[in-house]
């Protein structure tokens, strides 16, 4: 192993080949089974997005009327395997309870269970919501849109297309570290609960899918800081020269605007386009953007998905501490459709490593 280079970050390395989407980093486009990012979202509802990602990777797959109709009858499903734990789950930080709940699907490889799997968080994050505030958990209505269904569950009633177009906004998006894990346990042949609980773990951390909560933190303490421009330009400044990173800017593969905010944020707009918060957000992007420039002349960090996630997310209804749970619930459709085109290969994904003697031992 002595000649071989590491790439610790893996991002030279090409290691899966897929017909699920293409993230152009310099051109700033997201492709899903080859449409544009902007001719899904806001378009199409998630569950025709998640039919359109599992053609071809389920065999029958039902139309997608009869494949809405299932994915309903699964939410119903989930709900009552969970029902019975969801007392002891809500005492855990939601989205340790929601991963957890995940686990008690059957780990299987068919159709039904790739439909339990997306049913299972949409199920269990709004009942692990109310459970938090105390309020009983309200059971899946089968026959609604999915969004609209999530939305009821959290006990809502507005922002089902707001929703939609986040949950289509984030199903899939390449070989990021998630799906990466997903696909690792699927090379084992392994169930996709164990491949989806995978993509649950990796998504968790702040630098892939933990970002959103921090930016509602950064802009409450940027509004708190004073409510003028020269008050956020002095809080982005400092925290930048700190050496803090800004929440909901800079992407490990876009080398230009991220596509999926401008997505959120024409969702956003058509929620709520007077809302006070999204007023706020869009001077701080500004600002944010010009001290980043400042920062790093040479480097172009530019605003990532998470920053109108969060704002979309907390205008529909959901905690904060909710917000990767949700981004979950979209990204699961894209961690199943990975791992069943893995699991197809037959190829076990075994990468090696260099062993760096420790100082004294002898070279063989
Ligand atoms: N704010 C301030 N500086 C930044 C930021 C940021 N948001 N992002 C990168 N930088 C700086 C780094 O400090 C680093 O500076 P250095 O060379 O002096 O050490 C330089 O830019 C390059 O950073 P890397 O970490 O090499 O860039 P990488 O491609 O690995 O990072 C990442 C991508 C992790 C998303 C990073 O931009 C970041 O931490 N952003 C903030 C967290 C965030 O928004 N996460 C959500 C990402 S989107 C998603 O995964 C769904």
């Amino acid at each position: 192993m002595k000649n071989k280079l590491v790439s610790s970050g893996l991002e030279d390395v090409v290691a899966a080949e897929t017909i699920l989407s293409d993230v152009d980093g310099i051109g700033g486009r997201l492709i899903i089974r080859g449409f544009p990012l902007d001719a899904l979202a806001g378009r199409k509802r998630f569950e025709d997005v998640v039919h359109l990602l599992f053609d071809g990777f389920f065999e029958p797959l039902p139309e997608p009327a009869r494949f809405a109709a299932m994915l309903g009858e699964a939410r119903l499903e989930a709900y009552r395997i969970i029902a019975p734990f969801l007392d002891r789950l809500a005492e855990r930080p939601v989205y340790d309870a929601m991963r957890i709940g995940v686990a008690y699907m059957p780990d299987g490889a068919g159709l039904a269970d790739a439909l339990r799997l997306i049913a299972a968080p949409a199920v269990l994050l709004p009942a692990l919501i109310r459970r938090a505030a105390g309020l009983t958990p309200i059971a899946p209505a089968p026959l609604r849109g999915h969004a609209e269904d999530i939305l009821r569950m959290l006990g809502r009633s507005k922002g089902a297309a707001a929703l939609d177009a986040y949950l289509v906004t984030v199903c899939d998006h390449g070989l990021n570290a998630s799906t990466f894990a997903a696909r690792v346990v699927a090379s084992t042949q392994a169930g996709l609960t164990s491949a989806v609980l995978a993509g649950l773990g990796a998504l968790k951390g702040p630098l892939h899918g933990g970002a959103p909560g921090p930016v509602i933190e950064m802009l409450d303490a940027i509004a708190e800081a004073g409510p003028d421009a020269d008050h956020a330009r002095r809080w982005l400044t400092r925290a930048v020269a700190d050496g803090q990173r800004l929440m909901g800017f800079g992407h490990r593969i876009y080398r230009t605007r991220d596509p999926r905010a401008d997505a959120l944020k024409a969702a956003l707009r058509d929620l709520d386009r007077n809302a006070g918060r999204l007023i706020q957000a869009e001077a701080v992007e500004r600002i944010a953007l010009e001290v980043l420039r400042a920062h790093k002349p040479d480097r172009v960090l530019e605003t990532n998905v998470e920053f109108y996630t969060a704002l979309l997310l907390e205008a529909v209804g959901f905690p904060t501490d909710a917000f990767t749970g949700v981004f979950a619930m979209g990204r699961v459709a894209g961690w199943i459709a990975h791992a069943r085109e893995q699991a197809m290969t037959g190829r076990l994904i075994r990468p090696q490593s260099r062993y760096i003697a420790p100082s004294g031992e002898l070279a063989a």
